[in-house]
């Protein structure tokens, strides 16, 4: 009963308006309603020094901001993300979700931009220590729905949601050829579903996580734990 857990990492990833942020809230709740403790983080940001940048890079009025700095900026971001907020909670045994992590720099730099997968993955693993997350949950949307459902509000679209529909499509076909080459470490749903159903498959895959978190003897090496505490 008092074994300590080891942590368990999500992110959530999509194209803008996929509703990844209500999913992870709902995740949060989830989660939490049964004693767990989870954290709940988003990027770019997440740190006072990452909440800078995040304005800084997402905000329109500060200049041409070419690709590489832009890529620059969401990778040093993540730096201190990663450094400050998710490896201790990881290492204290808590379930950190993020709203985005490395997938979205590959898909937005690497593919939107062109900077290339390579480049940003290596800027990025670099940036992270190479923490990855246990699962990811990709929420494919259509970018013509995606842009629907974020212009339906009053918000006024940042630097990245006001690209053209090439660079968004480009973006959706990147997150779902990451999910295709790693099936195992991604849960793939249509945005478009319910948001109660959505919430239902996602809990049921976290479910089975932690089941098998469960079922690891103590001191067992986790599943892809070694990227993320750095277990011998
Ligand atoms: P997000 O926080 O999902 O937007 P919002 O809170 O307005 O719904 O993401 C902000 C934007 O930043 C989004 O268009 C995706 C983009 N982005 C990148 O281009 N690269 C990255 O590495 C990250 C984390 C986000």
């Amino acid at each position: 009963m008092s074994k300590q857990r080891a942590g368990l990492f999500i992110a959530f990833e999509g194209g803008d308006g996929a509703g990844k942020s209500t999913q992870a809230a709902r995740l949060a709740e989830a989660l939490e309603s049964r004693g767990l403790t989870v954290l709940l983080t988003r990027e770019p940001g997440g740190t006072p020094v990452g909440e800078k940048l995040r304005s800084l890079v997402l905000d329109h009025g500060h200049g041409e901001i070419d690709a590489h700095t832009e890529a620059l900026i969401f990778a040093a971001s993540r730096a201190a993300h990663a450094s400050q907020v998710i490896r201790p909670a990881l290492e204290r045994g808590d379930i950190v979700l993020t709203d985005r992590y490395i997938d979205s720099s590959v898909a937005y730099q690497g593919a939107g931009r062109a900077l290339g997968e390579d480049a940003v993955r290596s800027l990025n693993e670099w940036a992270t220590s190479g923490l990855q997350p246990h699962l990811t949950v990709l929420l494919d949307v259509d970018p013509a729905v995606g842009r629907r459902r974020r212009t339906a509000g009053e918000t006024a679209e940042d630097r990245l949601e006001s690209e053209a529909d090439e660079f968004h499509l480009r973006i959706r076909e990147a997150f779902l050829e990451l999910a295709q080459r790693r099936p195992e470490s991604y849960l793939v749903l249509p945005a478009h579903d319910s948001v109660s159903m959505l919430s239902a498959r996602i809990l049921e895959r976290v479910d089975t996580l932690l089941a098998e978190q469960d079922e690891t003897p103590a001191g067992a090496p986790q599943a892809r734990a070694t990227a993320v505490g750095g277990a011998p």
